[in-house]
């Protein structure tokens, strides 16, 4: 038995599997299933994915701070790109969970081609609860819960496998801060890709391969399931469940230096917190579909 699942499993092309049958989960499959999130390119390596990970800020951070022996979970790691990367030139043990087989599949490839072996990927519904108790030093959840039927009870049972003293991020669509994406949704409706082309940042600016632009579009617009959440309903989700605030971004506070997202910050009030994720509308967070992102440690 693997010492991180306390459930049976089966073990099929070096995946830990579990049935999905959960018929809300199921759909959220089959929509990846198409375009596995975020996708490879025919050029990628073990030195781009490290690049990649370097050149983003939260992940180089996170990267960072879990240093060596640490156990690390990421749920909703679809083709697992990110969880490459933890697991280059460390000996923490990753582990990575999906519900989707070929994204984990695309994950599995590249993590044998490579030859990383601190790094497991496990084919299972977090609703299903295989996880061991207790058992993370960190978790990473950014951009799942939001697709789920019930993002709280997603949480809950994350949670449970989080040590004490563990640290917990989660990221997730923010009411407020998506509105552009939200009003770009519905003109996309009317006028079609040719448009959205045009007025999405994220397809405007970066050089996206035609593969990429299409996991986009299906990501942000096409989503069969996609809820909305704010600061304060994180907060109480980590209040409800044992968890300490430690940071977020956008800020919950005046204090914008994101360099430390692990060193706790003031949780700031109500207005300060909605004034935040309103000016997410204007910045570069809400115009990347307003995914904001709450850091957490368990008491
Ligand atoms: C937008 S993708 C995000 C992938 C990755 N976290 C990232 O940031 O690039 C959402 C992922 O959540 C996964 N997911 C959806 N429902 C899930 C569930 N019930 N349990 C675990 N993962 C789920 C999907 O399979 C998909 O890979």
């Amino acid at each position: 038995m693997a010492d991180f699942l306390k459930k049976k499993y089966n073990i099929i092309d070096n995946i830990y599997t579990f049935e999905i049958k959960d018929s809300s989960t199921k759909k959220v499959t089959e929509f990846y299933k198409f375009s596995p999130f975020p996708n490879y390119k025919e050029t990628d390596n073990k030195s781009t994915i490290l690049d990649k990970g370097n050149k983003n800020l939260l992940a180089a951070q996170f990267k960072k701070f879990v240093g060596y022996k640490k156990n690390v979970l990421e749920v909703g790691c679809g083709t697992g790109q990110l969880s490459i990367f933890f697991s280059i030139g460390t000996n923490n043990n990753i582990i990575a969970l999906d519900p989707t087989i070929q994204s984990l599949k695309l994950a599995e490839k590249f993590t044998s081609k490579y030859d990383l072996k601190n790094l497991k990927f496990i084919n299972a519904d977090i609703f299903d609860d295989v996880l061991q108790k207790d058992y993370f030093d960190f978790v990473w959840c950014n951009g799942v819960l939001h697709h789920t039927k019930n993002p709280y009870a997603a949480f809950e049972i994350l949670i449970k496998s989080l040590k004490k003293n563990g640290y917990v991020l989660i990221g997730l669509y923010n009411k407020i801060g998506r509105l552009r994406t939200i009003v770009r949704k519905y003109l996309y409706k009317i006028f079609g890709e040719k448009f959205l082309i045009k007025v999405d940042p994220t397809l405007r600016n970066l050089k996206l391969d035609k593969e990429e632009q299409k996991a986009w579009i299906r990501d942000q617009y096409i989503h069969p399931i996609e809820s909305l959440h704010t600061l304060d309903e994180v907060m109480r989700w980590f209040k409800k469940n044992n968890i300490e605030f430690v940071s977020s971004i956008p800020s919950s506070d005046y204090d914008y230096d994101y360099e430390d997202i692990f060193s706790p910050k003031s949780p700031g009030t109500f207005f300060s917190r909605m004034l935040n994720q309103f000016i997410m509308i204007f910045n570069s967070l809400g115009s990347d579909g307003g995914l904001f992102v709450v850091v957490g440690k368990k008491k």
